[in-house]
């Protein structure tokens, strides 16, 4: 079964008869049924933890273009909060948590109840492994040590990420130790997210790019890298995706060091030089702008075809260089499946 998934057969590095295609955050906002079941759930997080409610907005996309992946419907800083940390998602500010700073407050945060709080989580997965359709693959995702903890100790998102950036350089050793838990714990709950049945494993690393080299090297690539060697000394076949958002020439060093399976490419990254560096060492995913799914348009086709051509010799996933946005017209999404169909 398995082996007749076109999305498996791009993310282990066979040839397919046209690139898979899936988008990031392809649940969301810009669909009007997602808006209707976040109305039912309540909260965001309620979203996440009910079953019948993730599976279900999981599914919503799926319906309407047939993607070859689906991904669990979840969010990254499910991870800090099964932890212990306060984590909210205010409407039009986005996640907001209780900063985890100091080595005092990162000692109130512990894996006790870790799974017993992600067991929805797992839940939703293995009906999600028995509800999409036998071609589409599942995939089970986690935020990268880095990204989930510029969020934890800075209490919110910004362009930046300061707050993280500078506590690893006033005090290395404590905030080192924040990066251990989260290696340990996103390992674990990766490893039951491929027990419930997720045949693939995407990191999102979105802050990757703001890291200076010596600070990529360490709080990148090295925890991904841990990341990755505990989940394959369980499930040594299961492929996983690195998302390295931002990391411009570094992604061969990233693809090199991590040892993922293959690339999520970010919009930065001129097609030719994607092509000759990072898909020579393994399949890549990606990278349409997700400002172009707005616009719609001549520029769109254009520059879908353009991303089919670039990296026709495979392996290739199509995929958005970010996530989807609220305001992308649904007919849009839609023109891109269609291409993509046709082509090749
Ligand atoms: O891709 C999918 O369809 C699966 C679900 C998914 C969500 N978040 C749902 C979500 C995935 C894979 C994520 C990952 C995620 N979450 C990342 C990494 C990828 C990226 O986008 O960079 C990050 C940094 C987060 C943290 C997060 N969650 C932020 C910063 C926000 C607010 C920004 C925003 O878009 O509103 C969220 C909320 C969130 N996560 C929403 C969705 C659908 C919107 C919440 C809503 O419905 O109000």
């Amino acid at each position: 079964m398995t082996k007749t998934k076109r999305f498996i057969q791009a993310v282990t590095g066979q040839k397919t008869d046209r690139p898979p295609f899936w988008f990031m955050r392809q649940a969301g906002r810009y669909l009007p049924e997602y808006m209707a079941t976040r109305g039912e759930a309540g909260s965001f997080l309620d979203l996440c933890y009910t079953p019948d409610f993730a599976v279900e907005v999981t599914l919503q996309p799926l319906r309407r273009y047939q993607m070859d992946a689906a991904i669990l419907f979840s969010d990254i800083l499910v991870v800090p909060h099964a932890l212990g940390q306060k984590v909210d998602f205010i409407k039009g500010r986005g996640p907001v948590l209780d900063p985890v700073d100091t080595s005092e407050k990162l000692s109130r945060l512990s894996m006790n109840r870790f799974h017993d709080h992600l067991a929805p989580v797992y839940e939703t997965v293995s009906r999600l492994s028995r509800e999409i359709p036998p071609k589409t693959a599942l995939i089970g995702f986690a935020g990268a040590p880095w990204t989930v903890a510029t969020y934890m100790v800075g209490g919110q998102g910004s362009a930046d990420q300061a707050a993280a950036r500078l506590w690893a350089y006033r005090d290395e050793a404590a905030f080192r130790a924040l990066m251990d838990l989260l290696v340990t714990a996103t390992a674990d709950y990766l490893i039951r997210q491929v027990k419930a049945g997720a045949e693939v494993l995407q990191i999102f690393d979105t802050w990757a790019g703001n890291l200076p080299p010596e600070e990529f090297r360490k709080w990148c690539i090295e925890p991904t890298k841990r990341l990755i060697d505990k989940i394959r000394a369980v499930y040594p076949q299961v492929p996983v995706i690195g998302f390295p958002r931002g990391a411009g020439p570094r992604y061969p060093d990233y693809v090199r060091k991590t040892g993922v399976s293959a690339v999520s490419l970010d919009t930065s990254l001129p097609l030719d030089w994607a092509r000759e560096q990072v898909q020579s060492l393994c399949p890549v995913q990606g990278n349409l702008d997700p400002l172009l799914l707005v616009s719609g348009g001549p520029a769109l086709d254009q520059a879908v075809k353009d991303i089919l051509d670039a990296f026709r010799h495979g392996p290739h996933i199509f995929n958005l260089g970010h996530g989807i946005v609220p305001q992308t017209p649904p007919e849009h999404v839609a023109r891109v499946a269609e291409i993509i169909r046709n082509y090749g």
